[in-house]
């Protein structure tokens, strides 16, 4: 299995429920490190610059306030798997679909206010890091 990097974020409604420790936790625990961590308040228009690929969809303009409604952690993760390590932690993109003991089962209330972000593919983390980090951010321990 290939090292690989990945962005989390962690949402507004995360943040709003001082849960950031038990979601980094389960990061850590399970292999992947933080190797760039950022606390931002996103205008409405640089969440719809993070989410321009969603920009067709009818629950963008929602989802670019909601990003914007409060602080947010972003984090570069690293490890074997990132990517699909991650997806997995978080569970399903709906929190009713989300498998039991997932980060979005235990921690969202809805597919809006969803506690967490991650990317789906190696292409998109490399841009999404991107977006929050330059190099100089990024440590990598691998
Ligand atoms: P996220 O992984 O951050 O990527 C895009 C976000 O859009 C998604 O999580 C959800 O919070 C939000 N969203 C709202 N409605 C939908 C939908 N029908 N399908 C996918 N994502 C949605």
């Amino acid at each position: 299995m290939a090292i690989q990097r990945t962005l989390s974020i962690i949402k507004p409604d995360a943040i709003a429920k001082n849960v950031i420790g038990d979601i980094i936790r389960r990061f850590e625990e399970n292999g992947l490190s933080i190797i760039a961590m950022k606390m931002t308040h996103l205008s409405a228009a640089e969440a719809g610059r993070f989410y321009a690929v969603h920009a067709e969809r009818p629950f963008y303009k929602d989802l670019c306030t909601f990003m914007s409604s409060g602080p947010i952690l972003a984090m570069c993760l690293e490890g074997k798997n990132a990517i699909a390590l991650n997806r997995q932690l978080m569970g399903a993109t709906n929190p009713k679909e989300a498998e039991e003991g997932t980060i979005r089962a235990d921690h969202a209330d809805s597919i809006d206010a969803n506690a967490v972000h991650g990317s789906d593919s190696e292409e998109n983390a490399a841009i999404e890091i991107n977006f929050f980090f330059s190099d100089l951010d990024i440590h990598s321990r691998s």
